[in-house]
């Protein structure tokens, strides 16, 4: 896949269309606003079954933070005692220790799993051992093929590091963000450009096989020309894989609160804007020999390349979403754990399994959801589709395929469905084109 070379003409209507403010991402397929109560015994029934041949994940979430960055949307609790860490860290094991009785799950062992905030890397090394031994008397771990950490810069340690490889973590994700300190503070970052310096120098010490950066274009106060030094900054240092996200500004943040209120120092970016720099990250990013693997991510060497919790989760695979507020799919049924610590841990305490809401996809569902998602990788191969689930996706989806390509955002052969430059760098405003009628007046969660 090259690199996005142009962005879109700015228009009036399409500012008027797009509001700073909201969600971008899209992460699932029916949307989370779908999702009901009423609808978790599908997941019951779904564990009932024993399992196909489909590899199995879990994303594991310690929801633990320094401090409350403005612009994140995620749950997180700030600066818990160590007792209420481990408390929680004990219900995680029960949590994964009940869905091991079902026969879904029971005997299977685990293909990949993701370490994601929160924080995870606030965890003392005892408490990531307490988790990961935990997690391991319930199902084995013999098998898997990556172990993916999230950590953030200032609470990276030389010891903490020795923990996580002898834990088998394959692959350190950092959340950078930015290097420019006045942007980092503006944005209520708790971490300085020093502090990413120190911390990936630990890092590549310690032997991962791959080590990802984030960095956010469009934060609060950012110039072309402070995106561009952060770009080269990541660039120097040579990580394996680097994903750029597109800032959002949630309704539930502190910067959607500040805008709201007046308060900002400075305007928010416009989408226009933020795809601009994407587009000049992943320029910079190609030129200095990495390669455009989605919507998000370039890695440096394509041959080496992995990143299965993406790769499985996108095209199927069981994943069990393990702690308060965690998202799963399993047996083709979405599902939401309870987001309070007090609703999680006291289902947990009375041995149920602590599923707030869920969806239960048909196999047409299944179908779009596959399609959608990996429409973010760039191109979607018709072949797979037409020989695994008997769809012929040019016919399926006609209408919006025809519309995009009116609009100039993707190309349609016979080989495959594939996003153009331009069409890339906003794909997921382009998704809810492909939903059925029913879930097409998204809300995010
Ligand atoms: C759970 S965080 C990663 C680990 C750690 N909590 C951190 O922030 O460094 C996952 C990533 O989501 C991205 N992110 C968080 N809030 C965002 C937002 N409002 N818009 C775009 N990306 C966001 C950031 O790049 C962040 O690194
Ligand atoms: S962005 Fe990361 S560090 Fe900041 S509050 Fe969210 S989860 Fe915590």
């Amino acid at each position: 896949m090259t690199a996005p070379t142009a962005t879109d003409p700015p228009t009036l209507q399409a500012q008027a269309q797009e509001p700073v403010e909201g969600n971008y991402f899209v992460a699932a397929y029916p949307p989370f606003s779908a999702w009901e109560l009423s609808q978790v015994p599908s997941l019951h029934e779904a564990l009932a079954e024993f399992a196909l041949a489909t590899p199995l994940g879990l994303y594991i979430h310690p929801p633990f933070c320094q401090k409350k960055c403005d612009y994140c949307y995620y749950l997180s609790y700030i600066a818990q005692p160590g007792a209420v860490v481990d408390r929680y860290l004990d219900a995680v094991a029960r949590e994964m220790a009940l869905y091991s009785e079902h026969p879904g799950v029971m005997g299977r062992s685990v293909s990949f799993a993701y370490f994601g905030g929160g924080t995870p890397s606030t965890l003392s090394s005892a408490q990531a051992r307490r988790l990961g031994d935990g997690l391991r008397r319930a199902l084995s771990w013999d098998n898997i093929e990556e172990v993916t950490y999230e950590c953030a810069p200032r609470s990276v340690r030389r010891e903490f590091l020795e923990t996580l490889r002898a834990m088998g973590v394959t692959r350190v994700s950092m959340g950078v963000q930015s290097f420019d300190n006045e942007l980092l503070r503006l944005n209520g970052r708790v971490h300085l450009a020093e502090d990413v310096s120190r911390a990936y120098s630990l890092i590549r010490d310690v032997d991962f096989g791959c080590v990802n950066l984030d960095l956010m274009c469009g934060l609060m106060g950012e110039t072309e020309e402070k995106w561009i030094e952060s770009v080269h900054r990541v660039i120097e240092l040579g990580p394996d894989s680097v994903t750029i996200y597109q800032t959002e500004i949630p309704h539930n943040t502190q910067l959607y609160r500040d805008l709201k209120s007046g308060v900002l120092p400075a305007a928010p970016i416009s989408w226009e804007i933020k795809r601009a720099r994407l587009d000049t990250g992943f320029r910079e990013l190609e030129r200095a020999g990495y390669t455009v693997v989605s919507a998000y991510n370039a890695v440096k060497d394509l041959r080496h390349h992995r990143f299965l919790y993406q790769d499985c989760l996108w095209r199927g695979a069981d994943m069990l979403g393990l702690g308060v507020a965690s998202f799963g799919y399993f047996g083709g049924v979405h599902f939401q754990n309870e987001v309070t610590l007090e609703k999680y841990e006291a289902a947990v305490e009375r041995g149920e399994l602590p599923t707030k809401r869920a969806f239960k996809l048909s196999p047409h569902d299944q179908m779009v959801r596959e399609f959608v998602l990996q429409l973010k990788l760039g191109a979607v191969p018709v072949a797979p589709f037409r020989d695994r689930l008997g769809v012929d996706i040019a016919r399926e989806f006609a209408e919006p395929l025809r519309e995009c390509v009116l609009d100039g955002w993707l190309t349609v052969s016979d080989e495959a469905v594939r996003l153009t430059p331009r069409g890339l760098l906003r794909v997921d405003r382009l998704l809810p084109r492909f939903y059925d009628s029913a879930f097409r007046d998204v809300r995010y969660n």
